[in-house]
């Protein structure tokens, strides 16, 4: 099965029309997949972070049944822990039947290829897949291979669009905006999927970003996304309104990246004292899982005034059943859709 490029990264603009009189205001994407932030518009996701926001304000026990009928498997080949579990939650919440597929203990320990354990999942049935995995471009090429909806939840170094659109929601919600904000992404570039597709996000909404990192942690092309560069992170932080940090990831690294953790923080790890650099009412995000005393003060991880990081994960579940029903109802006919 051949998938064209251009709809898998959302270059068709077009929404679906039951879109307008749709009294949920549900989000629809215009394409099969979710497989990264690069080529999704301002129109798509500004609507996927509507219906987001409409999920997060319902009452935590709320069970809805919209996505009723639909089976959405998650397939994870590298661990997680937030992600899975609210893709998982999101999928329940919304009515689905829900399949984790076991890595550690399935065939594709055995030395079955990606591939073949796509056509094997397809085989049941799946409507839409949720992957992990460690080479970036793998949800693409499992895409081409199954006819189930491929959401991408991490490929490699590529992009992990969920990430990228609870991070925006969650700023939305506390600020009230985005555009115009100064928003520095800081610690390892390089291997973070997470900054990839934030960068094009936040871009797309209008934010200006800088990426602080040593010279060893960031792509040299970097600065043709349209980023400022610093790697002084006290310059850096000076004028800017949030602050995401990125764990160091050492699972990705080559080698000789980094000096000891210890200096490492000394330079890169965000202190009340770095923070005091930023503006008076900077807020602290991070994707986690934290590293505290590395890329964070223990105390500032802590402090419930200027850290949205338990924020960014209540909104995972909003945007995952936001993400899962824009690209279920790809699947299915609108008139077929249960409200409750
Ligand atoms: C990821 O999957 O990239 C995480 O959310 C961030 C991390 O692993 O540091």
């Amino acid at each position: 099965m051949s998938v064209d490029i251009t709809s898998v990264m959302g270059m068709n603009t077009s929404q679906p029309p039951y879109l307008a009189s749709d009294p949920m205001g549900a989000s629809a994407l215009p394409n099969k997949h979710l497989l990264g932030i690069e080529g999704l518009n301002r129109p798509t996701i500004t609507s996927l972070l509507d219906r987001a926001n409409q999920f997060a304000d319902l009452p935590a026990r709320e069970q809805l049944s919209h996505l009723k009928g639909i089976t959405v498997f998650t397939i994870f080949f590298e661990n997680s822990t937030r992600t899975r579990v609210s893709f998982d939650l999101a999928a329940r919440k919304m009515g689905a039947s829900v399949v984790n597929v076991p890595v550690a203990t399935s065939s594709i320990k055995k030395g079955e290829s990606l591939i073949d354990t796509a056509v094997t999942l397809n085989a049941m049935h799946p409507d839409i897949l949720v992957m992990r995995h460690h080479n970036s471009g793998a949800s693409l090429l499992l895409s081409k291979y199954v006819n189930a909806a491929v959401i991408n939840a991490g490929d490699g170094r590529h992009e992990h669009p969920t990430q990228a659109l609870l991070d925006a929601l969650t700023i939305r919600r506390r600020v009230g905006y985005i555009e115009g904000l100064n928003i520095a992404i800081c610690g390892d570039i390089a291997n973070s999927r997470v900054a990839r597709s934030n960068i094009h996000l936040l871009s797309i909404l209008g934010a200006n970003i800088r990426v602080i990192s040593p010279t060893t942690l960031v792509p040299t092309h970097i600065t043709e996304m349209g980023v400022e560069l610093y790697h002084d992170m006290e310059e850096g932080l000076q004028g800017t309104d949030i602050v995401m940090l990125l764990r160091l990831q050492q699972e990705r690294m080559q080698g000789a990246e980094t000096p000891s953790q210890r200096e490492y923080f000394r330079r890169y790890g965000l202190t009340r004292e770095k923070l005091s650099l930023a503006n008076p009412k900077a807020l602290i995000m991070h994707p986690g899982p934290m590293n505290r005393g590395v890329e964070i003060s223990s105390e500032l991880a802590d402090d419930v005034e200027r850290s949205l990081i338990t924020a960014q994960v209540e909104m995972g579940v909003a945007i995952r059943m936001a993400c899962l029903e824009a690209l279920a109802f790809g699947l299915t006919k609108p008139d077929q859709r249960n409200m409750k």
